[in-house]
């Protein structure tokens, strides 16, 4: 099958890149690099071995968009782009809203245009706001708390009327729980722009030795030690549940959400310990007052994928860790200074 990747030059999307390629399909990349580097992709395609064409555009250029789907026989479509920093969207919220949900408009029209109905879109455990009771389902009410969250809610209420419109198309909704890790080679991993603002990267860029002390924040949750609990998936995991979406979005017409985590919580105090373990590297921390919005806890319930998409993740807790230390260590600073060097490119 050809697939095109929007965002596929950024942390998920590169893990998911690597999948399809040795799952035997090919892929066409649209990415406008906005929050991330060509040299992300250049791993991808040593990892694999395999060649795919680049377009760099934004995805609200719908003309650059037409000509990518009528130089290319499209048969799906996976939809990482976006913007994705809850704190920034509180500030530019109609950046927010135009990136990811004109982006999405643009894209959806583009695709129908030229016939193309089958579509996997990167939504979030977010939807799920404030009040529901864990583990989360996907029947339950949803609300956004945040610009963010909100594009998100929008994008899926957008495709699910597409879905009404014309029932051709054929989507998953893929409610990520929270990504963390990298592929095991260490050639791709997460590289955020900046001081992080999600606890994976934190503690990896305290163990390298950029950052000195974890902020915990807050201690005083109704959870087992006090601290947030979350539900990290490896992002390898994650990659092979778009395979098995796009699988499912080829065969059945249908709109369906799916929840993406591992079904089990862990608390910051718990990863940072499981860190420590497998790094060698002490985590200094101090706790702080609570971030704003967050949750006590968030984990999944995953049976609806593994029912209905045939996936379940695999990776445990401290593969998650290794293979976060094993990316963090070999590139201390991201891709910035191989890409710099110039060391990845063919
Ligand atoms: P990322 O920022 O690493 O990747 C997103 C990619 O999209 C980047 O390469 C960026 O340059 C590109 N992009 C953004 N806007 C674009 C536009 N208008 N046109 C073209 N390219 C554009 O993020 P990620 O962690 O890989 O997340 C991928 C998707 O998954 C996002 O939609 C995000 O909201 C969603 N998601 C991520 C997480 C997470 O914790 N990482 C959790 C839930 C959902
Ligand atoms: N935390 C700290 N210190 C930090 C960062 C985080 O104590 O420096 C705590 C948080 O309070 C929370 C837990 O670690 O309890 C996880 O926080 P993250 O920021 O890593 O993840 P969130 O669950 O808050 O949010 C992430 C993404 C959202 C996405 C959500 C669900 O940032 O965009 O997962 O997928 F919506």
């Amino acid at each position: 099958m050809k697939i095109l990747v929007t965002g596929g030059a950024g942390y998920i999307g590169t893990h998911t890149c690597v999948e399809l390629l040795n799952a035997g399909h090919e892929i066409v990349v649209v990415d406008n690099f906005s929050n991330s580097k060509l040299v992300a992709l250049e791993r991808v395609r040593e990892i694999t071995g395999k060649l795919f064409e680049v377009c760099e555009t934004d995805l609200k250029d719908g003309k650059t968009l037409g000509r990518v789907f009528s130089e290319n026989q499209i048969d799906a479509v996976i939809h990482f782009a976006g913007l994705k920093a809850v704190g920034e969207s509180v500030s530019l919220p109609l950046r927010y809203y135009q990136n990811n949900v004109a982006g999405t408009l643009t894209l959806c029209e583009v695709m129908d245009k030229f016939n193309v109905r089958n579509l996997v879109f990167s939504s979030s455990a977010t939807v799920y706001g404030q009040n529901n009771q864990t583990p989360f389902r996907e029947n339950l009410s949803l609300n956004g708390t945040n610009p963010y969250g909100r594009s998100k809610l929008m994008i899926e209420d957008i495709l699910q009327d597409l879905h009404s419109s014309n029932p051709e198309w054929s989507i998953a909704l893929l409610r990520y729980f929270n990504p963390v890790g990298a592929h095991r080679s260490g050639k791709i991993g997460e590289d955020p722009n900046g001081i992080p603002n999600n606890l994976m990267p934190y503690i990896s860029q305290v163990a390298v030795g950029k950052l000195n002390e974890l902020q915990v924040y807050g201690d005083d949750y109704e959870t087992k030690d006090g601290t947030g609990i979350r539900d990290y998936i490896h992002v390898v995991d994650l990659a092979v549940g778009h395979l098995k979406a796009i699988e499912k979005v080829i065969l059945d017409n249908g709109i369906e959400a799916y929840n993406l985590g591992t079904g089990s919580g862990y608390s910051v105090m718990e990863l940072t310990q499981v860190f420590e373990n497998v790094s060698g590297q002490k985590i200094p921390y101090k706790v702080v007052k609570r971030r704003a919005g967050d949750v006590a806890e968030s984990y999944a319930d995953v049976s609806k994928a593994k029912r209905e998409l045939n996936w379940q993740a695999k990776k445990g807790i401290v593969e998650m860790c290794i293979d976060t230390w094993h990316w963090q260590s070999k590139n201390p600073n991201g891709y910035k200074c191989t890409e710099e060097a110039g060391a990845f490119k063919n």
